[in-house]
């Protein structure tokens, strides 16, 4: 098999064997393809696409590149959910308790934030103690005993989409959705799911900016996992504005405690209800949407999942004072109201820009070795849709170094748009994808 002969191939429309793309993948992981060729070759699958058969071929290439972990000692059928990436999206740490305290296992391998998105692991480690590193025996004896464990990826998790990714990034080719729905099923199917809760965000702070492409790629993705095996659910939901009201680590930390307590943002809580109800089908724990909610509604009320979140704070050497004492949490120095400059409607929080402004005060990473400042970020006083009057309060910077202020306030300038009349809400969740 030559390269030069698939590039030819796919650049004038035709359709890749899995022989071809097994080669493909092989040889790239492996270095013996070089950098020109795969380039050519994305490039052409970016134009001519690539149907559901080479996408999940792609998908499995790139499972068997690396390691694929084996959860079967873990007892019940493993759900996994991954976002697709958003700003103060605090999801999974109250969807792991309440799924978890209503006994499906969360096996939960997360990354930490890069750029303007944050990272579940960063948000954790602002828990004194806590660890998210341990041996693979000891995350499974914790998802038994606790029913809930997060720890950080294995380095050798689909090395093949590592490599095609940074790839992609410097050659144009990240947005094509054949790539985009293999490069992530690639790596929760490697990471042992047995079934999969996608959120599929939409909107200006998310990857796939319309409605017709954020349900394209869940449906591709969707299509992947039903092709190998693996029960699939998309949720396409909002990512226009920031989800909840904190971004940041800490603070996003302490917006979880606060919904898992009952009194968290409406949003937030709304979207993991609609995710966890569809994780709760997904591991046999319910049959239908409304019956997964009571029993999810039921984990907040009763505060079962308030202490399966204490329980898993306990089990990763974490202090659990800081569940009911938020206080404990680190802090930052100041904390610098940010004003509206004219009354009226909100009709904007651009999430992305509201990411970036957090960004700048160091709670998120500019590059992989970047610091991050656990204590540092933004907390919304308002919403899209709310009333504003001049000289009242957007939102709430929370900053150590204080000559990073101006250049926050100057993103969070873009990030607010006030209008005279009234606006109208977008929906949170757009629909979903079975
Ligand atoms: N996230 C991924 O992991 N891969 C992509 O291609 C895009 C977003
Ligand atoms: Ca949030």
């Amino acid at each position: 098999m030559r390269m030069y002969d698939i590039i030819l191939k796919k650049r004038n429309g035709g359709e890749l064997t899995k022989e071809e793309i097994d080669f493909v993948v092989n040889g790239y992981t492996k270095g013996e393809i070089p950098d020109y060729q795969m380039s050519a070759l994305l490039m052409a699958i970016y134009f001519q696409k690539m149907n559901k058969r080479e996408t999940a071929d792609l998908t499995m290439a790139m499972v068997n590149s690396g390691e694929v972990v084996d959860l079967s000692a873990i007892e019940g059928i493993k759900v996994d959910k991954h976002s697709t990436g958003g700003v103060g999206d605090t999801t999974t740490l109250v969807l792991g308790p309440m799924v978890a305290a209503a006994g499906a296992p969360v096996a939960k391998m997360s990354g930490r934030g890069l750029g303007h998105t944050g990272g579940t692991l960063d948000k954790l480690e602002s828990i004194s103690g806590l660890s998210i590193e341990m041996p693979k025996e000891k995350f499974i004896e914790n998802v038994n005993k606790v029913k809930l464990a997060v720890a950080g990826q294995t380095a050798n998790l689909a090395p093949a989409d590592k490599k095609l990714y940074a790839l992609r990034d410097v050659t144009a080719t990240v947005d094509n959705i054949s790539l985009i729905a293999s490069s992530i099923m690639s790596k929760k199917i490697a990471a042992g799911a047995d079934a999969i809760v996608l959120d599929v965000k939409t909107g200006a702070g998310a990857f796939m900016k319309t409605l017709d492409d954020s349900f394209a790629l869940a449906k591709e993705m969707v299509d992947i996992g039903t092709n190998v095996g693996r029960n699939t659910v998309a949720i396409v939901s909002d990512m226009d504005e920031p989800l909840g009201l904190a971004v940041g680590n800490a603070l996003e930390v302490k917006e979880a405690i606060d919904t898992l307590k009952g009194h968290g943002p409406k949003d937030l809580y709304e979207l993991c209800m609609t995710l966890g109800s569809y994780m709760l089908i997904l591991a046999n724990k319910a049959d239908t949407v409304e019956k997964a909610r009571k029993i999810l509604e039921e984990t907040i009320t009763s505060g079962s999942a308030l202490n399966k979140f204490k329980e898993f704070v306990v089990a990763q050497g974490g202090n659990p004072d800081v569940i009911d004492n938020p206080e404990l949490l680190p802090t930052a120095k100041n904390v610098i109201e940010y004003k509206a400059k004219k009354s009226g409607y909100i009709n904007k929080i651009v999430a992305i820009d509201v990411g970036i402004a957090a960004l700048v005060l160091g709670a998120g990473r500019e590059t992989k070795e970047s610091e991050v400042d656990l204590a540092v970020g933004i907390v919304l006083n308002k919403k899209v849709g709310d009333y504003v009057n001049e000289g009242e309060t957007l939102c709430y910077i929370h900053v150590n170094d204080m000559s990073k202020l101006a250049d926050c306030e100057r993103r969070l300038e873009n990030a607010f748009e006030i209008v005279e009349e009234k606006v109208e809400q977008r929906p949170l969740i757009f629909g979903v994808v079975t």
